[in-house]
């Protein structure tokens, strides 16, 4: 029997096998199960705890406001995060945090088998590359091999603390439109 995401969202919701299992409600990805596109963030916030979905706080509207600006609804992507509960406070996920939750993310981008993956972030992106900074590699997709590119992005909510990033974002999201239609 092949397993579906609605499978693993379900499987989720009795596993154990984090601290943050403890104090936070889980929070797997959802989207498009045939997107060509995946999106990575870092961890549920308040809001993300409280509905049991990805980004849909305020990171998550500017998220929605991104994709709007390449002409993409949030249907036509999967969007997931590395670890799969808020942690305390909205803290850093802590390694341990982000190791425990990697099968999860792992058995998405198996389900999903995504073209593109556009880690938002330093979190998501160390996930792929640990020595690449974001400064850095935002914006410059890197080929994983014939069928898979990462392309990383900024993550959104460091625009809603850094003005100077929205523009950043929107020039990245530009970037990964031409890229997509390559
Ligand atoms: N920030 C993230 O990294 N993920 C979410 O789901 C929400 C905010």
């Amino acid at each position: 029997m092949n397993l579906t995401i609605p499978d693993l969202q379900q499987k989720l919701k009795s596993w154990q096998g984090c601290e943050l299992a403890k104090t936070a409600n889980p929070v797997l990805g959802e989207g498009n199960e045939n997107a060509e596109i995946m999106f990575i963030g870092e961890a549920p916030g308040a809001k993300e705890d409280e509905l049991g979905r990805p980004f849909v706080g305020p990171a998550g509207k500017f998220l929605d406001e991104l994709l709007e600006s390449i002409g993409l609804k949030r249907e036509d992507v999967y969007i997931s995060n590395v670890v799969k509960y808020r942690p305390p406070g909205n803290r850093d996920p802590l390694p341990e945090e982000k190791e425990q939750c990697m099968p999860w993310l792992m058995m998405e981008i198996a389900l999903i088998k995504p073209k593109v993956i556009v880690p938002l972030g330093r979190h998501a992106l160390a996930h792929f590359f640990q020595k690449l900074s974001i400064t850095e590699a935002h914006g410059k997709p890197q080929n994983i091999s014939e069928k898979l590119t990462v392309f990383p992005i900024y993550h959104p909510a460091a625009a809603l603390h850094n003005g100077n990033l929205r523009q950043s974002l929107f020039d990245d999201f530009s970037a990964l439109k031409k890229f997509l239609e390559q």
